[in-house]
């Protein structure tokens, strides 16, 4: 398997360092894997001046998997739009159909009491956030800023085929039997045309999956109820926009948004990996960061794009046991855990591992 290697900006890095020390120590185990890294993001514009270069997107077509860690910063903020790191991002998850975003939200036992909210509201919190990751408002046209009438205005388009919500829709009603068989399905039915066939599109699919049982919810009460009650939920699919903002949300269920995964897969089982938070400017090069949810990631790269579920579970149970050992990086710690950097962090899970 070759795996397209894209450490991006911020502590991207850093980050990536771990997980790849990770994936070669399953190397030297006999996991066949190629590794070969290549620029997203910032790090791209500042050495070609683009954020998805033709070298990096040559490199990810012909990969399996693509491993990212983040990109952007200030030092982008104010280019041009098209030169902005995040629309590296939205190019690559594009230009390689990546349509499907898996994004579990899993609450550790070891950390149940890290989160802002009671540990009795999240302990044992199993929740999987299917998003959808190459449509919607991120990319309807038109769009635009122009002048109208004398002042300025600004404009985005939100739109959805009936073939993307019937293929999002799969992916959801697919994972909900691997796993507690219910579908909530999030939109705002109730003012936007885009999301009323939305959910049409999801009762005429339910059909097909009568062992599943799909539910609706607009998506203010969604985010209401994952704060009042997130353990009612199994799977929750939604579109792009709505999906980015609860799956934020729901990272904080968890404790950080240090520790949460994603998988982007398009119809086969290629995919990019990449933690859900940012590139973290403010502590990018001091070796703090967390490295759990990229090592995660590349976990979840081993059981989607390998298909090889025992090293993704060897790795997710390193990850568990060197919690339960109370070794903590600064966005989880609590008092009476062992405070650790990026670096140890890593050595700790190959040790575990
Ligand atoms: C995410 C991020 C991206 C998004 C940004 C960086 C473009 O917030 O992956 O959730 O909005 O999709
Ligand atoms: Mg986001």
């Amino acid at each position: 398997m070759k795996v397209c290697v894209l450490p991006g900006d911020g502590i991207g890095p850093e980050i990536v360092g771990e997980a790849v020390r990770v994936l070669e120590a399953l190397r030297a185990d006999g996991l066949k894997i190629e590794m070969e890294n290549a620029l997203l993001g910032g790090c791209a514009v500042d050495a070609t001046g683009e954020p998805y270069p033709a070298a990096t997107q040559k490199l990810a077509r012909e990969a399996d998997a693509v491993l990212l860690g983040a990109v952007g910063g200030p030092k982008w903020d104010s280019l041009p739009r098209p030169q902005r790191p995040e629309r590296g991002l939205l190019g690559i998850r594009k230009d390689l159909n990546l349509f499907a975003n898996l994004r579990p939200a899993v609450v550790y036992p070891e950390l149940a009491g890290a989160s802002t909210l009671k540990p009795e509201v999240v302990a044992g919190l199993d929740i999987l956030i299917v998003r959808e990751l190459t449509g919607d408002i991120y990319f309807g046209e038109p769009r635009g800023i122009e002048e109208r009438n004398g002042e300025r205005v600004g404009f985005n388009t939100m739109i959805y085929s009936e073939s993307e919500i019937v293929r999002i829709g799969r992916v959801a009603f697919e994972a909900a039997r691997k796993r507690n068989r219910r579908v909530c399905s999030v939109d705002k039915m109730n003012v936007l045309e885009t999301t009323q066939l939305w959910r049409d599109v999801m009762i005429e699919l339910a059909k097909e999956y009568p062992d599943v049982e799909l539910s609706h919810m607009l998506v203010d009460n969604a985010a209401m109820q994952l704060v009042k009650a997130p353990k009612q939920f199994d799977v929750v699919v939604t579109g792009n926009i709505f999906g980015d903002i609860l799956s934020d949300e729901a990272s904080m269920l968890t404790g950080s948004i240090g520790m949460l995964p994603s998988a982007s897969l398009d119809d086969s089982n290629k995919g990019m990996f990449e933690p859900i938070h940012g590139s973290a400017p403010d502590i990018a090069g001091k070796g703090v960061a967390n490295p759990l949810a990229t090592i995660l990631s590349a976990a979840m790269m081993l059981r989607y794009s390998f298909g090889d579920e025992q090293s993704a579970a060897r790795v997710e149970q390193a990850v568990r046991s060197v919690l339960a050992s109370g070794l903590r990086t600064g966005d989880i710690w609590q008092e009476g855990a062992k405070r650790v950097g990026t670096r140890e962090m890593g050595d700790a899970v190959l040790a575990a591992l």
